[in-house]
């Protein structure tokens, strides 16, 4: 059957992951976190070697990794820790990464892969209601101001000053809305949240009424 997709957009620490499981939680979806991929290929990339800023070696690493994964499937693999995936060195790297148009094609399909054997699903990233399910029937765009953003990141990782956290938060938000491919920008029918003085559950409570009125 034909797959259901709300997609869940934004800069970095907005929310979405903490929103969007509590909307796969009330609706009973299948979630994925679409930056975990780019992040798998960064964290390798740091492991063996492989200079971010090479674009045809990082794709080669990708194409390596997917032969690797027993499923195919990158996302699926438990083989990633997330201490190991959201330490400083994979920050610094994947906006590099995140640029290459060539990896987020492969990226792309292997979000595609993954949602057609799903029912309904709830895909959080930077470009999946502009690119990757442009015409998914619900959309939101989640911001937040930066300070607002690092301080919530501070307080629920507890890693890294404040100061550390604010900056990589500016950095990759240039970074991702300023690249060539596939920039960070809200979808033209998405729903904008700015949550920088919303709670969580006044976040969700928005979400879910929007997903009641587009069924
Ligand atoms: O969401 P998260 O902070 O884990 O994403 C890490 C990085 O991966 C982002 O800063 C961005 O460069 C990249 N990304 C992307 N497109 C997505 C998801 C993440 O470019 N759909």
């Amino acid at each position: 059957g034909k797959t259901v997709v709300i997609a869940v957009d934004g800069p970095a620490a907005a929310g979405k992951t903490t929103t969007c499981l509590a909307l796969a939680d009330t609706f009973d979806l299948r979630y994925l976190e679409s930056g975990r991929t780019y992040r798998i290929v960064a964290y390798e990339a740091i492991r063996r070697g492989v200079p971010v800023d090479d674009r045809s070696a990082v794709v080669g690493l990708c194409d390596r990794l997917i032969d690797e994964s027993r499923t195919g499937n990158l996302f699926t693999s438990s083989r990633y820790r997330p201490q190991e995936l959201r330490s400083n060195p994979v920050d610094l790297a994947v906006s590099a990464v995140a640029r290459i148009g060539e990896l987020r094609g492969r990226v792309t399909e292997l979000i595609h892969q993954w949602a057609r054997v799903q029912a309904r699903c709830v895909v959080e990233g930077r470009d999946i209601g502009t690119v990757v399910f442009p015409t998914a029937p619900a959309k939101f765009y989640l911001t937040a101001k930066p300070e607002i953003r690092a301080e919530r990141r501070v307080r629920q990782e507890g890693h890294g000053s404040y100061e550390e956290v604010l900056k990589d938060v500016i950095r990759r938000d240039q970074a991702d809305m300023s690249r060539p491919v596939a920039p960070l920008v809200p979808a033209e029918d998405a729903v904008e949240i700015d949550t920088t003085e919303l709670s969580v559950a006044q976040v969700v409570g928005r979400m879910v009424s929007v997903c009641r009125d587009r069924g």
